[in-house]
């Protein structure tokens, strides 16, 4: 709440800039990349794009509808439709919580990597550097505090002053600096073999595990399942197609997965490295990739101010909407949630954080504590989203979800009988499929 009113974005332009950026991640340069790396390449790219135009395009309309129509934050969106599904709200706000523990962690190494990579820091054997790093008790959490510093003070400028300025500008220049990136990864000698890995999909290659990963990516790359859109929505006037922004945003966001891929395995070819190598893909092999590559040291820089400016867009939109429903149901003021709320996140990040090293022989459910929170937001996403699906199908109803897209008929809704199929059948199923599939798969 900016003077009483609810808060506006400035702009359409705006909006979607703040919503792919929040988007637009961690999610696409580290994850993205690295689970294509380990799940067959072509392949796992191939059900990616599937689940983000059947599943993820339809939740995005769906958030982004119920966020308008209430305007209010995912919370008190549920709540003020009926009452009883307000605990759906509660689990968004719950994974943000444990989002942005985990993923200040990760923000922190980007910051340090960007640091090293400017003053030459980083040593040649960059497995042996990544593994101090981690684990060391202070540094990591040094640099988690200094990415959630700057995550809190774009969340506490506001929604057009802070939020929506910021991302217009790193969004754009995140865009230019990833292209330039990929054009000199594609055309390094070598980079073919990498570039057809990327692109030809070898079905022997397809399990179960391929689908259930590209699930759980296409929920937290395209931030759903957990109110973010619902809230950045709430900033929506009525004026704007949601038909066209929940076209708009999955595609951005795709693209950059997909530019992200381009960027980074032709590169790991051409230098021979493996592309399956998971995790550290990003802090392992890229710096020896840079290291070998002409002008390495100038590519290296741009790349991970490219990393984290897409991690800090997240990491506001996963802020706000935990500030955003402190205001809107218990009616704190903006600094003091934000001052609060941060530093609670924090502090849970400092186990995370110790995860690494002195706490690695925590275990829960077999995982250390970064990994288990990871696992509980790739749970609960899915969950929120299949919950959000049976709430707009069979809870508030078709007709009043179409009546706000269209703004009572004022837009056409081209999509409309393909989103209702999906949003009331086909996405609720598929993702009690793969959890059911999961279930098994896991054993748990
Ligand atoms: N979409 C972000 C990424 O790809 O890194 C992560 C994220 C942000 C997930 C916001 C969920 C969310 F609500």
């Amino acid at each position: 709440m900016e003077n009483g009113k609810r808060a506006q974005w400035g702009s359409n332009f705006g909006f979607i800039m703040a919503a792919a950026g929040s988007a637009v991640g961690l999610g696409n340069l580290w994850k993205f990349p690295y689970l294509a790396g380990k799940n067959g390449g072509g392949v796992f790219v191939l059900i990616y794009l599937l689940i983000v135009l059947f599943i993820g395009f339809t939740i995005m309309l769906g958030e982004m509808a119920i966020g308008r129509s209430t305007q209010l934050s995912s919370y008190n969106a549920y709540r003020k439709i009926n009452k009883k599904w307000s605990y759906v709200g509660a689990i968004g706000v719950i994974a943000g919580f444990i989002i942005l523990s985990f993923y200040s962690v990760v923000g922190g190494w980007v910051l340090n990597y960007l640091y090293q990579t400017v003053i030459g820091g980083i040593p040649t054997d960059t497995s042996a550097y990544f593994g101090s790093f981690i684990s060391d008790p202070i540094s990591p959490i040094f640099w988690d505090m200094v990415f959630m510093i700057a995550t809190a003070i774009i969340v506490f400028k506001g929604i057009g002053g802070g939020i929506e300025k910021a991302c217009k500008f790193m969004m754009p220049a995140l865009f230019v600096i990833l292209v330039i990136i990929s054009i000199r990864a594609m055309t390094l000698p070598g980079a073919g073999a990498g570039i057809a890995f990327y692109l030809t999909p070898d079905f022997s290659k397809l399990t179960a595990g391929t689908i259930v990963a590209a699930l759980g990516q296409v929920f937290f790359s395209l931030s759903l399942g957990m109110g973010c859109i619902i809230t950045y929505g709430s900033y929506l006037g009525k004026e704007e197609n949601l038909e066209k922004n929940s076209i708009i945003v999955p595609f951005l966001d795709t693209l950059v997965a997909l530019l992200a891929g381009f960027a980074i395995l032709p590169a790991v070819f051409a230098f021979g490295f493996e592309p399956g190598s998971g995790p550290g893909l990003m802090f392992i092999t890229l710096p020896q990739v840079f290291d070998k590559m002409p002008l390495g040291w100038i590519f290296g820089t741009l790349f991970f101010i490219l990393v984290l400016f897409a991690a800090l867009t997240s990491s506001i939109s996963l802020l706000e909407v935990t500030v955003a429903y402190m205001q809107d149901h218990h009616k704190w003021g903006r600094t003091k949630a934000v001052i609060v709320l941060s530093l609670l996140m924090f502090l849970i990040s400092i186990p995370a954080s110790l995860s690494m090293g002195i706490l690695s022989n925590v275990q829960i459910l077999g995982n250390n504590l970064f990994d288990f929170l990871v696992l509980i937001s790739d749970i609960l996403l899915p969950l929120g989203g299949l919950l959000m699906c049976i709430f707009i199908g069979y809870v508030w109803g078709m007709d009043k979800a179409l009546a706000e897209i269209t703004n009572n008929g004022k837009f056409p809704f081209k999509l409309k009988g393909f989103w209702t199929i999906m949003i009331k059948y086909i996405a609720p199923l598929a993702v009690i499929v793969v959890f059911l599939n999961a279930l098994g798969i896991l054993k748990l």
